[in-house]
């Protein structure tokens, strides 16, 4: 069953007598339960987007209904049954406020969810244990450090047990514990409570780690939907790196690569600085076929490694960009309605390891993402 589903969602933005079509009608379907994650370059639209299915930004045109209520025709039924966290703003964040205790603000947000006294209670003791807030419940809340107060904000998105919560890049700023404890959290949220998630994030580790499935947006239009591994395997296959033992012997690299390019698991090899490298299906399945033709010529190897392609090259490969950078804070909407800049766009993709795609961050954008303004 779609908990989400949104239809032709877009937005416009008109500033100084220039439109900013930041939305240009996107199609959402989320299951319920799901976890999915919203991945694009700063400017392409995420937060706009998640602004309007929290109904805190009205549509320009298109439909959705969400956690079953009608996204135009009933915002406070979708108000009730979801929970936002709203993106930082540089060190300041959204949804808290200065004056009050960490404890005043968890068991605020209850009240104003009609949750009762003693369960918002036992709920704010849970998330302070589970956030590790644990000792900050009698502090002020502008007393917090930056990754603190992101905890506390993600706390208040979840005292009401909602039934979908949004989060608006719920890990830039913490520290690497801190994200992998959120990442445990909201696999738990989902595994216990069934809540359904929808994130986004600059992340592509996190985006792997620990999303079922993947919009990404570039310049307000969805480019491609899919399962991690789907969208890695769309870009370009594994790659296999093999070098023939005495690489100095370039007969017998030679005679490996006529071999191997004629196995039906390989697509494509080329003979890269004296080692070979197949681009192949499924590195898995094709490993013991190619070991199986190399030793059945009598060639023995010295090295084999295989990798896949990162959330990044699938990036690049979609949107021309790469999602891998390092500059600090990205533009801020100045309401000009200037495209942020993507800086260090067409960095390079990255070394293509193993492991999926290392963190790498935009920074943080001064979007909006106060709740209730527009
Ligand atoms: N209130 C606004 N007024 C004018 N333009 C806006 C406004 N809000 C967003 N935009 C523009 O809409 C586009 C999409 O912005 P949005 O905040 O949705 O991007 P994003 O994908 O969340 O980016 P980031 O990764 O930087 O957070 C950008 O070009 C932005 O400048
Ligand atoms: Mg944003």
């Amino acid at each position: 069953m779609a908990i989400i589903e949104a239809r032709g969602l877009a937005r416009d933005f008109t500033s100084r007598k220039r439109t900013v079509h930041a939305v240009r009608g996107v199609d959402i379907t989320v299951a319920d339960g799901e976890i999915v994650g919203f991945l694009g370059p700063n400017g392409a639209g995420k937060t706009t987007t998640l602004r309007m299915l929290t109904t805190l930004l009205r549509p320009t045109a298109g439909t959705a209904t969400v956690a079953g209520a009608d996204l135009l025709g009933d915002p406070l039924g979708v108000r009730k049954r979801i929970g936002f966290v709203p993106q930082a703003i540089g060190q300041t964040q959204g949804g808290t406020s200065d004056n009050s205790l960490v404890i005043e603000e968890l068991l605020d947000q209850g009240t104003a969810y009609r949750v009762g006294r003693e369960e918002t209670r036992r709920r704010a003791a849970a998330l302070i244990d589970q956030l590790d807030l644990g000792g900050l419940d009698q502090r002020y809340v502008k007393t917090l450090s930056g990754g603190q107060r992101r905890r506390l904000e993600i706390a208040l998105g979840l005292v009401h047990q909602p039934q979908v919560v949004f989060l608006d890049e719920p890990t830039t700023g913490l520290d690497p514990q801190s994200r992998s404890n959120m990442w445990e959290h909201i696999r738990r949220l989902r595994s216990e409570l069934g809540t359904t998630i929808f994130l986004t994030t600059h992340y592509l580790d996190e985006a792997d780690a620990l999303c079922d499935r993947l919009f990404v947006i570039d310049h307000g239009v969805i480019v491609a939907v899919g399962t991690p591994d789907e969208l890695k395997r769309r870009v370009s296959g594994d790659v296999v790196t093999l070098s023939v033992n005495g690489a100095a012997n370039r007969g017998a690299t030679a005679e490996a690569k006529s071999l191997l390019a004629v196995s039906p698991v390989v697509r494509e090899v080329i003979v890269a600085d004296g080692a070979l490298r197949l681009t192949v299906e499924h590195g898995e399945e094709a490993l013991p076929v190619l070991l199986r033709t190399l030793d059945g010529a009598g060639i023995t190897m010295s090295a084999i490694s295989l990798s896949r392609p990162t959330l990044d090259d699938v990036f690049l490969t979609l949107t021309g960009r790469s999602l891998r950078d390092d500059s600090p804070g990205g533009a801020g909407h100045d309401g000009t309605g200037d495209e942020p800049e993507l800086a260090g766009a067409g960095a390079s993709a990255g070394g293509q390891a193993a492991t999926a795609g290392t963190a790498g961050t935009v920074g943080t954008a001064g979007t909006a993402g106060t709740a209730g303004k527009e």
